[in-house]
């Protein structure tokens, strides 16, 4: 089958295509023949060693101390189960699924294999493959922030700095879903585009900073790394939680040690990766609540195009690959 693989770490033109051995399942795995994949800051981190600040040996264990311990990039991808082990009882031959294996990886090729217990679910009838694939990465990751680390509730007055990425637009689409009242945070071109996802009020991050408007927060949700409890700390309700999604390790511990008052609290962590909650975004997606915006589509074998377009100022959203058939 065809993979993109990459054998070093560095730019995206480390991304080639090539010829490799089609996965079996094992008893309790899944094959699925992939439809579409997607670019994510995942991929870009895990090919790039990118990563915060104080995290690059962390980024080293887990991606491959010399050279990538994983060829096949893709954090989520969705597809047509083809073929199951013997031990699946979950799935059947001809489902349309979502994946999210996180930094398993796996989704740039024409198959994989998941196991049934991993995050992986029925993909909305409504929704094309090329669409569902990119609810996992943004969907997921801003669920856990909000309603787990965060206990988003109806009628919060919610601020996400950085709404028109892939968890932030995510994110201002799941708090309206929550009944939440949104504030976005964007830069000039793409402030239309958060507004659209449901945003009530927006910000233009380049002329205005969020942290000095006399507006307070239950939840702050930081997506873009500036965030820090020095700065946001005043601008959350008693009680209010700031959410860094995309914490340098210095942020972090500044977080951690900051004078905290009035019930006020600073979160960071890891967004797992969970099969309940691609159930419960493809639910929001059926009813209407929840559709990630997907900017661009680029076939996989020019990835190392759509990395390079990922990585640009243009983008908003989400990128996806296309997997034509071989
Ligand atoms: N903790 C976890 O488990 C977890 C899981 C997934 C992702 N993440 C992290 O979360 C972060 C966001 O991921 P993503 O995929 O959504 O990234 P993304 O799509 O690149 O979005 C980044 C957002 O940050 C905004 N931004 C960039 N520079 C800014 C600045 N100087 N001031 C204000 N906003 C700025 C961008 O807005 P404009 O383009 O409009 O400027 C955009 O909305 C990444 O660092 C990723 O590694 C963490």
């Amino acid at each position: 089958m065809r993979a993109i693989l990459y054998r070093s770490y560095g730019p995206p033109d480390v991304l080639a295509m090539a010829s490799v051995r089609r996965p079996a399942p094992k008893a309790d795995e899944v094959l699925v023949r992939i439809h579409a994949t997607s670019v994510t800051t995942a991929d870009c981190r895990a090919r790039s060693l990118d990563m915060p600040s104080g995290f690059g040996l962390l980024g080293r264990l887990m991606f491959g101390l010399k050279r990538p311990r994983r060829a096949v990039l893709g954090a989520e991808f969705a597809g047509i189960v083809e073929a199951v082990g013997a031990r699946v009882d979950f799935f059947a031959p001809g489902d349309r699924v979502f994946a999210f294996p996180g930094a398993a990886f796996g989704g740039y090729a024409d198959y994989a294999v998941i196991s049934q217990s991993a995050a992986i679910a029925l993909a909305p009838d409504t929704m094309a493959l090329d669409e569902a694939v990119a609810l996992s990465f943004g969907g997921a990751t801003a669920l856990d922030f909000l309603r787990g680390k965060g206990r988003i509730a109806p009628g919060d007055r919610v601020l996400i700095v950085g709404a028109s990425g892939s968890v932030g637009s995510a994110a201002v689409q799941l708090a309206r879903a929550f009944g939440a009242h949104v504030t976005a945070t964007a830069s000039p071109g793409k402030l239309a585009m958060v507004r659209g996802l449901g945003a009530e009020a927006v910000i233009d991050h380049t002329i205005e900073d969020p942290a000095r408007a006399r507006e307070t927060y239950d939840i702050i949700l930081d997506t873009s790394g500036t965030a820090t409890y020095a700065r946001y700390g005043a601008s959350l309700k008693p009680g209010g939680r700031l959410l860094l999604a995309a914490a340098d390790l210095w942020q972090i511990l500044g977080a951690l040690a900051a004078r905290k008052t009035g019930g006020r609290k600073a979160i960071a962590g890891y967004a797992p990766e969970r099969a309940e909650d691609l159930r419960f975004l493809a639910d929001l997606a059926t009813r209407g609540r929840f559709r990630p915006f997907v900017d661009r589509r680029f076939p996989l074998a020019r990835a190392a195009d759509a990395h390079r377009y990922f990585e640009s100022a243009l983008r908003s959203g989400n990128v996806v690959l296309t997997v034509d058939p071989a």
